[in-house]
């Protein structure tokens, strides 16, 4: 839908009051009344990179979930101010993990005798908290773009890996980049007693993975996939590594949100792609690909956007900049100096990665 035209001259009216001061990183899932105010739009990994070079910003405005936030304060200086235009816009999959069930998940590890062989891996959508037990426990943070150089990096540290919140970018990445086996993958389930595994399967086990998904990749099925295939005769199924495994299995290419971009600019005219990711981007890249021949369509038929993602709107956005504009910094996110310590090892270990 079209943005309102008296808020759009709003917000540019703010922006270019603001100037140099105030520099706004829009993440790919972001409404198109948001992302057309973004000065770089980006996957997960490319705008924690992206705020880390941007010093002379006094502002770092992110449109995009929490976790994306904390991270840029935690890449950024102590006197640059990271600003979420709606303090509600979390990420139900990093509030899978809680820095209580991570420490009694360590606890367990420690009892079966094999926490000293294990190296947490932290997808990036989860807490500062988990960030600072990842950098403690000689660990690395990932995304869904350098999920194999880390898993690779870690397999170099020990023997074991611990990866979480997401099972599946951790199940996916191992079985389908590092030739592990589904057997040599355990689901720990911190709402079990021991995670419902005993000291043996850990023992077993080489990778440990934490029972957490995203709700809006985890709507994509098996029979999704083969519906689109019956429906559009040669069509290019692209999905994101949050997906579950037999959708990733079944899927032509996979990668993050960047890759998926980048994919369909190299795709010549004519081809026919279904994609399974969150539908603010599908619809935008259907949009622009559209003149050039290209058909995109969403993997399945009903809608799902993220829902906290899309909790970033142009009124959110008008408020914000307006307020920064007048002098008023509000919803800052602020990760405390002693949790920043240890989340920021971790996170410039995966900056430091291949
Ligand atoms: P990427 O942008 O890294 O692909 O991550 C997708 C996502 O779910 C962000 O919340
Ligand atoms: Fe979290 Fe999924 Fe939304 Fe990404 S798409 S922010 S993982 S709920």
């Amino acid at each position: 839908s079209p943005s309102d035209p008296d808020l759009v001259e709003r917000a540019r009216a703010a922006k270019e009051k603001l100037g140099d001061k105030v520099f706004v990183l829009g993440h790919h899932y972001q409404r198109d009344e948001v992302i057309q105010f973004a000065d770089v739009t980006g996957d997960s990994f490319k705008l924690a990179r992206d705020a880390a070079a941007r010093p002379e910003a006094e502002y770092i405005v992110f449109c995009g979930v929490h976790f994306m936030a904390e991270s840029a304060d935690i890449l950024t200086s102590d006197d640059q101010k990271v600003v979420l235009p709606d303090l509600a816009a979390g990420c139900s999959m990093a509030d899978m993990a809680t820095a209580e069930q991570v420490a009694e998940c360590w606890d367990v590890l420690t009892e079966a005798g094999i926490a000293e062989q294990v190296v947490p891996v932290s997808y990036m959508n989860s807490s500062a908290d988990i960030k600072a037990f990842t950098g403690k426990h000689g660990g690395t943070i990932c995304t869904s773009s350098n999920a194999k150089n880390a898993l690779e990096w870690a397999f170099e540290q020990g023997e074991k890996v611990l990866f979480l919140p997401d099972q599946h970018l951790g199940r996916n990445t191992a079985v389908r980049d590092m030739g592990l086996s589904l057997e040599d993958c355990v689901l720990y389930n911190p709402h079990k007693p021991n995670g419902g595994l005993t000291a043996e399967q850990l023992r077993d086990a080489k990778m440990i993975l934490w029972r957490g998904h995203c709700s809006v990749h985890g709507r994509f099925s098996l029979e999704s996939v083969e519906d689109v295939r019956a429906r559009i005769p040669g069509v290019n199924v692209l999905v994101h590594p949050e997906c579950r495994h037999e959708v990733v299995a079944a899927a032509d290419y996979v990668g993050s949100t960047e890759y998926i971009i980048k994919a369909l600019e190299a795709a010549p005219a004519g081809s026919k792609w279904a994609i399974g990711t969150e539908l603010n981007l599908v619809r935008r890249l259907a949009n622009r690909f559209a003149p050039e021949g290209k058909e995109i369509v969403f993997l399945d038929k009903t809608v799902c956007f993220c829902s906290t993602m899309n909790r970033i709107d142009l009124p959110h956005l008008v408020w914000t900049l307006e307020s920064l504009a007048a002098g008023k910094l509000v919803n800052r996110i602020e990760v405390d100096p002693e949790t920043e310590k240890y989340a920021k090892l971790a996170l410039e270990r995966m900056l430091t990665l291949p």
